[in-house]
């Protein structure tokens, strides 16, 4: 087992009604509050007006319009200049991942004199934030319980996952019934992404029992109540058990000790998303079981054997190679069995920007250093196959 040295400052608060306590939280962090939202998904359901209520002895300065794959120009830019001239005390971010993430650059960036770029990009060090305390709509990145922020700037094709201690929000709230909105599409997205999350600390040299039971489970629980929240979206205990899997998905507790995987599909979706704006989870599923066959090999088979056996229920008497197959099969049908589309093209990827995105890919993302080393060949041949 490797060393590690871990802490999750974040507070979840977690259950139906739980908002109640949104005031008694704030009342720690101050009175100016920069309310952070999307295009509108939160007012439909009336927690805007819910948030407005709980809140109305506060000063409540507003960003909205965050879009998935959050901005950098304008929304991070757009948030660093409204706390810089208001001098916020505390970011409240309603939402799914990409309003937190957005909210958590801001968070630094208000507190850094240069570019905020130069944080995101690791050119520079944040040395302070404004705290975040979060209220999540969407279960997928993890990000209410995770140090990572994912920002996409256009001009340059960047989308850059940048992790920072002091982006863990101080305070998150959980309340499934604030999902029962959420679509079919983003509920099947969401599931892969979370998914993914666990593969992508799953797929490694040195585990141990004890991690790879955890995965395990929470592979199997997010196949199980993504079904039922498809089948039946206010179904409150399949969306509280998603809700939960994919808030532990992110924030490394599945790892500790294991040794690195370089969280490959990551890398690679992430180009997809920069380039064409496309939505993470989907991107994901389309590139994950194609990633698989591809780093198939001598060295990684024996992870597949065991994620076939213990996760699909593959008989485990057979040669290791077919059990292996057999789940990476297994894994894209269960992504096309909720509906999303498994094929670049379904999304409006073609062929003509492949050879660029792989070469993206192999400058930043540091593939080559991962458990199944990729090159900028094997991205092309990854993106190709997923066409
Ligand atoms: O903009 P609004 O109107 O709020 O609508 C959103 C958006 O259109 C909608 N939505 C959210 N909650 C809803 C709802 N619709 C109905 N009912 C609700 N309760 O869903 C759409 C997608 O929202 P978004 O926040 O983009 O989705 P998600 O939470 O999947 O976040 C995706 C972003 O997170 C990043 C991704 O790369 C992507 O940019 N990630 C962040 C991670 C992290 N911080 O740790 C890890 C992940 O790997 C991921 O990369
Ligand atoms: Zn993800």
């Amino acid at each position: 087992m490797q060393n590690f040295d871990y802490q999750t400052p974040t507070r979840l608060i977690f259950g139906e009604g739980v908002i109640a306590k949104l005031p008694e939280v704030m009342s720690q962090f101050g009175k100016k509050v920069l309310l952070t939202y999307g295009a509108g998904s939160i007012k439909k359901i009336g927690l805007y007006d819910k948030v407005k209520e709980l809140l109305k002895d506060y000063d409540i300065y507003e960003l909205s319009d965050i879009q998935p794959n959050p901005k950098y120009d304008p929304s991070v830019l757009d948030g660093v200049k409204i706390c810089k001239e208001n001098d916020i005390d505390v970011i409240l971010a309603v939402g799914g991942g990409s309003v937190l993430d957005c909210s958590k650059a801001i968070a630094t960036g208000a507190k850094y004199d240069g570019d905020p770029w130069d944080l995101i990009s690791y050119k520079a060090v944040a040395t302070e934030s404004i705290p975040i305390v979060d209220i999540i709509t969407l279960a997928a990145t993890g990000s209410e319980y995770d140090q990572g922020g994912v920002i996409s700037r256009t001009e340059t094709n960047d989308k850059i996952g940048y992790m920072d201690n002091l982006n863990y929000p101080k305070v998150s709230f959980l309340d499934p019934t604030y999902t029962f909105t959420v679509s079919k599409k983003q509920t099947a997205a969401g599931c892969a992404d979370a998914m993914n999350h666990i593969m992508e600390q799953y797929f490694c040299e040195d585990s141990t029992l004890l991690n790879d039971g955890f995965m395990e489970a929470g592979l199997k629980s997010l196949m199980i109540n993504t079904k039922k929240c498809l089948e039946n979206p206010e179904d409150y205990t399949a969306r509280a058990e998603m809700m939960l899997a994919c808030t532990y998905g992110c924030n490394g507790i599945y790892s500790l000790g294991s040794s690195y995987t370089g969280w490959p599909c990551h890398g690679i979706e992430h180009a997809l998303s920069a380039y064409y704006d496309i939505t993470h989870g989907e991107g994901l599923a389309i590139i994950t079981p194609r990633w698989m066959k591809h780093i198939l090999s001598d060295k990684t088979v024996k992870r597949f054997v065991k994620y076939g056996v213990n996760v699909f229920g593959i008989d485990a008497n057979q040669d290791k190679f077919d059990i292996a197959n057999q789940a990476i099969d297994a894994t894209y049908k269960f992504f096309e069995s909720i509906g999303i589309p498994m094929h670049l093209k379904d999304v409006g990827i073609d062929d003509s920007r492949i050879k660029e995105m792989a070469h993206h890919i192999a400058i930043n993302e540091g593939l080559e250093n991962a458990w199944a080393p990729l090159n900028e060949d094997d991205l092309v041949k990854i993106l190709m196959e997923s066409l």
